[in-house]
């Protein structure tokens, strides 16, 4: 996820498009750039680091004129560097682009323009989109960019300026937003609407596979035929700090909210339902030793522990190897049986904490290959490792765990299903069917987040509880361990997650009219036990909230409240019934009143130990 920004007027552009970045940021800031036409040639200025690095760099020798774009960049393909910073142009510098998205099928245009002479200066994906606006290039910039765009695979949102056209800007998106902002005399192009609001409250949303072509006092908007578009005027009644957050009041529900998306950009190129396979470039490891393989060892901290622990159940079940994992400050200082046959699974949103980055290297050292799990491209967990899967969620904000954990459970079964082909433990036709399954995933996540009426109802009846007890079995032992941190660190009440079996072992003893029991009860083999121990918990007093699937008549004779979720797999259970316990955490803090998006005593990334 990137922020790119265009402008066109009668003022000086660069301010803007500085200014404009410094409400983007919170799209990512490995790098920033501008560019910025004056007199038919465009001057562009970029580098890495965050736009202080950029503002600094520019501070004595302003770039001039009334026409630019300008980008901040959260790195995908190609880590950051100057090189790999946007804007990017073509051969001649005549076209300049700036981009947010994942082209998918970028090495195979890559390799084709290469051929045909174009020379590249970088790793990125969107390098390559310049170069094929300037292969179309024959005088009508807007048909290059629709031409180039109709043949790009994957999302973007590219903003393109012509030195041969300097009265225009042209943009065009494809799953990644895109609007446009309407002054008097000057217009804007942004991924989001808080860049330029300051200086405009009228704001057109460009759609999927359409264009727009802006000038200082006018747009059009067209298909990618060139078939005009009517597009309405929206009147944004949000604030700059509003807008930022996409709306949403708090970073942690625009991030839950932003799930369904990010689970998409991560399964992006990789998973075919339609062939039942998956491809992982970046894995880097062979199928020779991928079959050699005896154990996996999966090393994290915190909410990346918990998706480490749904994954042993689905590697162990899928690849028939068997999984141990471990909390990374525990790792170092135990003698963990590891070694050539041993592969590590490194998880770690932030690629930065210490603890896993010290169970990296104690892995490494005792012989392993390493693979990280991660969504920081150029992190250190990346950097070290023998290969790197990206979660493609975007930058995350708030310190409590949402888009990352459900992304980096979607990484973890897309590797079990890849070693599980290699490995001949998966047949064909159940491959298909868990891809497709896969696929779905997104889709019944937004059906959650359409309505979740019960769980504010619950979050509201239960907020002033003493505290809450998850309860699950199997696979969803780490939905409930991840459920209770939740709540823990944005609303600091009492909760923890318990193996529903073990309850009689001792935490029933807690049960009382005032603490609250959240039950994982979805379709699964142990449907039955579950609803045994809802029975334990209810005849003790205790309330239960029941986390169920769609279409279960029977949960509504034992729980108190239930929250319904569409039916999956229960192995792929786990991202569903995130979400309902990222909502629950959220509206409870909500009612409690701390610091949703920074916690007290949390840091997003700890690098201490
Ligand atoms: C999760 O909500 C917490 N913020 C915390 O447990 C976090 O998951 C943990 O610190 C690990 O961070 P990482 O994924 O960046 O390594």
């Amino acid at each position: 996820m990137c922020g790119i920004i265009g402008y066109i007027g009668k003022r000086e552009a660069c301010p803007i498009l500085i200014e404009g970045l410094g409400k983007l940021e919170y799209r990512g800031y490995d790098s920033a750039g501008v560019a910025v036409m004056n007199s038919g040639k465009t001057d562009v200025r970029k580098c890495m680091g965050k736009l202080r690095a950029l503002e600094d760099a520019i501070r004595n020798d302003i770039p001039r004129g009334s026409l630019g774009i300008g980008h901040t960049r959260w790195a995908t393909h190609g880590g950051p560097s100057d090189a790999n910073s946007h804007p990017h142009t073509d051969c001649a510098g005549n076209i300049t682009v700036v981009h947010n998205g994942i082209i998918e099928n970028y090495m195979e245009l890559k390799e084709a323009l290469t051929a045909e002479g174009h020379t590249f200066v970088s790793e990125t994906d969107t390098e390559v989109a310049a170069h094929l606006i300037e292969k179309f290039y024959d005088g009508n910039i807007s048909e290059a960019v629709c031409r180039a765009a109709k043949m790009l695979q994957g999302s973007f949102a590219l903003v393109v300026i012509c030195n041969g056209e300097p009265d225009r800007i042209v943009a065009a998106r494809r799953y990644s937003p895109l609007v446009v902002g309407l002054g008097k005399g000057e217009n804007f192009l942004s991924s989001d609407v808080g860049s330029f609001l300051s200086y405009t409250r009228d704001a057109v949303y460009i759609d999927d596979d359409t264009a727009v072509t802006v000038t200082a006092d006018s747009y059009s908007v067209t298909d990618f035929d060139g078939n005009p578009i009517r597009k309405e005027v929206h009147k944004i009644e949000w604030d700059a700090s509003m807008a930022e957050r996409g709306g949403y009041e708090h970073f942690m529900l625009k991030e839950i909210h932003e799930q369904p998306r990010a689970l998409r950009e991560t399964m992006r190129g990789r998973l075919s339902p339609d062939s039942g396979n998956v491809e992982l470039p970046g894995l880097n490891l062979s199928d020779e030793y991928i079959k050699s393989v005896d154990r996996i060892r999966m090393i994290a901290c915190g909410t990346a522990y918990h998706a480490s622990m749904a994954a042993k159940y689905a590697i162990e079940s899928l690849c028939k190897i068997h999984v141990d994992i471990d909390f990374a400050s525990e790792l170092r200082y135990r003698e963990p049986l590891i070694d050539e046959r041993t592969l590590a699974v490194v998880i770690s949103q932030s690629g930065e904490t210490l603890d896993t980055i010290v169970g990296l290297r104690e892995a490494k050292e005792n012989g392993a290959k390493v693979v990280s799990i991660t969504n920081v491209v150029g992190s250190m967990a990346a950097r070290e490792a023998d290969g790197v899967l990206y979660t493609y969620a975007g930058p995350e904000i708030a310190v409590a765990s949402t888009k990352a954990y459900t992304t980096q459970l979607m990484v973890l079964y897309m590797l079990a299903l890849y070693i599980a082909r290699i490995r001949g433990t998966v047949a064909p036709e159940d491959a298909k069917k868990y891809c497709e399954e896969l696929w779905d995933l997104p889709e019944k996540a937004e059906i959650i987040l359409n309505d979740y009426k019960a769980v504010r109802e619950a979050a509201n009846r239960y907020y002033c509880f003493n505290g809450f007890l998850y309860m699950a079995r199997g696979i969803n032992l780490a939905s409930a361990l991840e459920g209770a941190l939740k709540i823990k660190e944005i609303s600091y009440m009492h909760a923890e997650g318990y193996a529903a079996g073990e309850m009689k072992h001792g935490p029933i003893a807690m049960i009382d009219p005032t603490f609250a029991t959240i039950a994982m009860c979805v379709k699964s083999k142990t449907y039955d036990k579950m609803l045994s121990n809802i029975r334990e918990v209810k005849a003790r007093a205790g309330e239960v909230i029941a986390i169920a699937t769609n279409g279960d008549e029977l949960i509504e004779s034992y729980a108190d409240k239930v929250i319904y979720i569409p039916e999956t797999l229960e192995v792929f259970s786990p991202v569903l019934v995130a979400i309902p316990l990222q909502l629950m955490a959220y509206q409870v803090a909500k009612n409690r009143g701390p610091a949703i998006d920074q916690p007290r005593n949390l840091a997003k990334t700890v690098t201490v130990e």
